[in-house]
């Protein structure tokens, strides 16, 4: 995408701009954003989501003012939906991107973030006074406001040390001065950065969808950079020491030997090689490390005929994709963990970029790339093994 156009979900920023001068840096608040999002999932849908029990879903209910707080876990039953007061609670389900591919499309909008980056789209349903307490995450997240109204406090940025209210099975930060106010409608979006104090209370019957973004620990990144540097070094690299010069007490451990160590360790995790193999199926790891795609088998013939009638290929939303070659061109593709290794058909490598690249593709963008018989098989391929879906006009 081109990133010098002014956006209006970013209220006329381009993404240039937004990144220089807001991300991981101040908030934004933008009215109107996405004036049709509200429209997409409803209180009823996200109810019904967290009775499953795959589903990842939690009520944060507030006494006593910011005192007492409770956390329950879903899933739930109907029967404990009934038992919920008549105000300030909040039900907050994660993920619900992976079940609404059409929710889920809305991710192209913050397709200048690389998707390695998000994590996914929570959504909470609250009635009024509900709210989950002043607090911090770690995480940048575009709170966008579905059906309601919620008025949105930001504080200053936190860290480990800000003081929390005692004895809450949340961290709820003790203080928080109030540095904005304002009261969000359906379509409004107030992006946060990581470590900004928030505080969202519903005004009335209120849904918030959050698109989330993750980032890797570096401690994470690290293991998995070492593992890989390990098996391609094996213990044939030695230490070497050609500049040696003479010690005068032979027990010290001399500074200047540790920074050659150091720069002798760090010159074999530096190999671009090993940095990608290591690091670009760790950065396609799904949200959730059981997750496995499963899709439909379907020929080439159905599969034009269905895609020239308006079906439109969307992204499996709960898969990850992570390509390494030029830009625009996936050499290596990664989905979900792994390297998806050459089928029989070799599809052409501008071809998986665009598809690991885009959220959903029509027949007008496709059909250029699926003349070709290896593209469109490999297609086929990847729609059965349901890395991509279907999705009816
Ligand atoms: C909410 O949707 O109620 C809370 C979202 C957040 O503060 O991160
Ligand atoms: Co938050």
């Amino acid at each position: 995408m081109k990133t010098n156009i002014p956006l209006a979900h970013l209220g006329g920023l381009t993404a240039d701009e937004f990144l220089r001068d807001y991300w991981q840096k101040k908030p934004l608040l933008v009215r109107n954003a996405f004036p049709n999002l509200a429209a997409l999932v409803g209180k009823e849908d996200l109810m019904e989501l967290a009775q499953e029990d795959s589903i990842e879903a939690r009520i944060v209910l507030e006494q006593d003012g910011n005192k007492k707080w409770a956390l329950r876990k879903g899933p739930f039953t109907v029967k404990q939906y009934k038992q919920l007061p008549k105000t300030h609670w909040t039900l907050l389900v994660q993920a619900v991107d992976h079940y609404f591919p059409e929710l889920a499309v809305y991710w192209q909008n913050f397709s200048f973030i690389p998707s390695w980056r998000t994590d996914d789209i929570m959504i909470s349903y609250a009635p009024q006074g509900g709210s989950v307490g002043k607090h911090f995450d770690q995480y940048d997240v575009f709170l966008v406001q579905g059906g309601g109204q919620r008025r949105w406090q930001l504080g200053e940025f936190c860290d480990k040390d800000s003081p929390l209210v005692p004895n809450t099975p949340l961290r709820i930060l003790a203080d928080m001065p109030v540095t904005f106010d304002e009261v969000v409608n359906a379509g409004d979006l107030l992006y946060v950065p990581p470590r900004l104090a928030h505080y969202g209370v519903a005004e009335n019957d209120c849904l918030t969808f959050s698109f989330g973004f993750r980032a890797p620990a570096l401690a994470h990144a690290l293991e998995r950079l070492v593992d890989v540097a390990l098996e391609h070094t094996g213990t044939e690299s030695l230490y070497s020491d050609p500049q040696l010069t003479a010690q005068t007490h032979s027990a010290w451990l001399n500074p200047q030997h540790l920074q050659d160590l150091q720069q002798q360790i760090l010159s074999l995790l530096s190999n671009p090689n090993i940095l990608s193999t290591a690091l670009a199926p760790f950065l396609s790891e799904p949200k959730y490390d059981d997750y496995e795609a499963m899709g439909e088998e379907i020929d080439p013939e159905e599969l034009i005929t269905r895609l020239q009638q308006g079906t439109i290929i969307c992204r499996d939303p709960a898969s990850r994709f992570v390509y390494v070659g030029e830009q625009g061109q996936a050499q290596h593709l990664y989905i979900n963990g792994e390297e998806i290794e050459p089928s029989e058909f070799h599809a052409k490598a501008d071809f998986m970029a665009l598809l690991a690249d885009s959220c959903q593709l029509t027949w007008d963008e496709l059909k250029s790339h699926i003349e070709d018989h290896d593209n469109i098989n490999w297609l086929c391929d990847q729609l059965s093994a349901g890395f991509w879906l279907l999705l009816e006009d």
